[in-house]
């Protein structure tokens, strides 16, 4: 059998920093919505096994688009917190018949700007790795750390910072278990990596492209659909 791989999207957010009149994965960019072009990275990939949204309870706005209807697209209730949405997905995915030792890759709705050659050489890097990894990119700026009353307290070393971007890739299993036990432990956890990082493992740090943006504040959409719209 060929490697193949499960998404998961968490998109139960309500997207409070983007102040729009509804969650940002819903928000319209070149003629979709954000979470539809966040799918389309993943619908028609060869080595997809299929993909899960864990949404909001009551969303309103999932079942008008045309990809409610698509049969590769399985719905969860998403929760409290991004890592109670990614839970769920991975139980709706074990549900499917997913196994324990299946590729899951966790990508956030609000990210609709990944490129294929980054999914691609992200699966290619992690398929053989012992825990797994995630996309990432360097920082570029001059670190500071802030103080009280907003002054530099010091300059931090930026060639060991790097920020975390998704998709995010893991074994089913290790990850539900590290997500459950840090969850169960009150540890604070805002990617799939740092539930790993709570387990004792290292993932691998990959390098992408840093135009895979989140969607989070409204400067970013107007960024992404300039971009779009001029390509
Ligand atoms: N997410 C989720 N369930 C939650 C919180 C977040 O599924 N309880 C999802 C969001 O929908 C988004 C991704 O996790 O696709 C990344 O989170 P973030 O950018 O923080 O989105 P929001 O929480 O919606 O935005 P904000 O923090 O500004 O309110
Ligand atoms: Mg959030």
């Amino acid at each position: 059998m060929p490697p193949s791989f499960w998404v998961v999207i968490p998109a139960a957010g309500v997207g409070s920093r983007m102040r729009a009149d509804r969650p940002k994965q819903y928000l319209g960019l070149a003629g979709k919505t954000i979470i539809e072009h966040t799918l389309d990275c993943f619908l028609d990939h060869p080595d997809l096994n299929g993909i899960v949204v864990s949404l909001a309870t009551r969303d309103p706005y999932w079942a008008g688009l045309r990809c409610a209807s698509d049969a590769r697209i399985h719905r969860a209730d998403g929760g409290a917190e991004r890592a109670d949405s990614v839970l769920a997905g991975l139980r709706c995915l074990s549900q499917l018949g997913a196994k324990d030792e299946d590729w899951v890759l966790v990508h956030d709705a609000a990210r609709p700007n990944l490129a294929r050659e980054d999914l691609d050489n992200l699966f290619a890097q992690l398929v053989n790795d012992p825990v797994g990894g995630l996309l990432a990119v360097p920082a570029r700026d001059t670190l500071k750390r802030a103080g009280p009353e907003g002054r530099v307290e010091e300059t931090v070393d930026r060639s060991v910072i790097w920020q975390a971007f998704t998709p995010q890739m893991f074994r089913l299993g290790v990850l539900s278990d590290a997500l459950v036990g840090a969850l169960a432990n009150g540890v604070a956890i805002t990617d799939e990596a740092s539930a790993l990082e709570w387990a004792g493992q290292s993932p691998r740090l990959i390098e992408g492209r840093a135009d895979n943006i989140k969607v989070t504040r409204p400067e970013d959409l107007e960024w992404l659909a300039q971009r779009w719209n001029t390509q």
